[in-house]
């Protein structure tokens, strides 16, 4: 097996600059490297390059919704040729709108896909109940299938139809939703783990009852998108959306351990990182290095590092 990496500095699924950057620090923090230390090649198919729209005007509140729509269906076809060679595939963001490309060319060779979203908010909302009008936090609403009926013909989107079914879809570590998000959550019957829960239950069980949620039916590909906000800001301060809270070091790399450990993650997003909003390089830095130790531990790096074989050892 083999891995592709590809960077997708794209902006425009919210209102601050910076975290079209992204791509750019997390290989800065050492990504590539990092990954060639694992078992199988990596392939850099750097990053995507995204058109400028010359008129792109509001959808009712809604900012850059044909920019973001154009560089949504550029970045599908990347992904979905990606994984149709056979690739398990890294996305590096970039905000988070870029899920809505890159869940959409995962599913295009992976139909029977699920989708495991680690966030501190559940970008779920349609352009009528967002509070913000922000992209980034409407992805998931474009993708399932139940909110077809909710969802206004976006300018830009017409090169694409939800695809993936409510129960196919795990939230974890959500502090952050907004009223009508909760609702969509509740009525849909979405699974999803709070902090709250993983306080409660303790990363361990959530891990568990994810997995079984997602995959007791039966085994199929898992797309891994990861918002670098689902960590406590003390550890990830680079990020556009920070809130208290979040997720342990160690509870964040327990989730990407334990996905890996199923055999069955064919892409992934890293997203969010935006080092225009750290205060420090050191800040930056940190983020970024959390980015790559996320990838990594998705990939197969454990903790206890690699071992050598008998043969190896003197
Ligand atoms: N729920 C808020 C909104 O709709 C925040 C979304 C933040 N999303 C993110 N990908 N960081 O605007
Ligand atoms: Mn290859
Ligand atoms: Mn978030
Ligand atoms: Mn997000």
């Amino acid at each position: 097996h083999s891995v592709a990496v590809l960077g997708a500095p794209f902006s425009k699924g919210q209102k601050r600059r910076g975290v079209e950057h992204g791509p750019k620090v997390i290989r800065d923090a050492g990504l590539i490297e990092r990954l060639s230390n694992l078992d199988y090649p990596v392939h850099d198919f750097g990053d995507l390059s995204f058109p400028r729209l010359e008129k792109d005007e509001p959808f009712m509140h809604v900012p850059f919704p044909r920019t973001v729509g154009t560089a949504n269906k550029l970045l599908s076809g990347a992904v979905s040729s990606a994984v149709g060679a056979g690739h398990t595939l890294v996305m590096l963001g970039g905000d988070h709108s870029l899920a809505i490309g890159s869940v959409a060319g995962h599913a295009q060779q992976c139909p029977d896909l699920c989708l495991i979203w680690v966030d501190a908010h559940a970008d779920v909302n349609t352009p009528l109940t967002s509070p913000s009008g922000n992209l980034h936090g409407q992805s998931v609403a474009f993708m399932l299938k139940e909110l077809q009926d909710k969802m206004p013909d976006i300018p830009g989107f017409s090169w694409m139809k939800p695809f993936l079914s409510s129960r196919d879809l795990v939230y974890i570590g959500l502090r952050d939703v907004d009223p009508g998000e909760l609702c969509i959550l509740k009525n849909l019957g979405i699974q999803y783990f709070s902090m709250r829960d993983i306080d409660r239950l303790g990363i361990q069980r959530v891990m568990e009852v994810t997995l079984d949620h997602l995959l007791a039916r039966k085994q199929r590909p898992i797309h891994l998108s990861f918002d670098i906000d689902a960590f406590d800001p003390s550890l990830a301060p680079a990020t556009g959306t920070p809130v208290n809270g979040g997720l342990t070091y160690r509870e964040g790399i327990y989730i990407p351990e334990e996905i890996h450990n199923t055999g069955l993650l064919s892409a992934m997003d890293l997203v969010e990182v935006n080092p225009v909003l750290g205060a420090s390089r050191e800040a930056v830095e940190a983020t970024a290095a959390l980015a790559v130790d996320v990838i990594a531990s998705s990939l197969g790096q454990t903790r206890l590092g690699a071992h050598a074989t008998l043969e190896e050892i003197p």
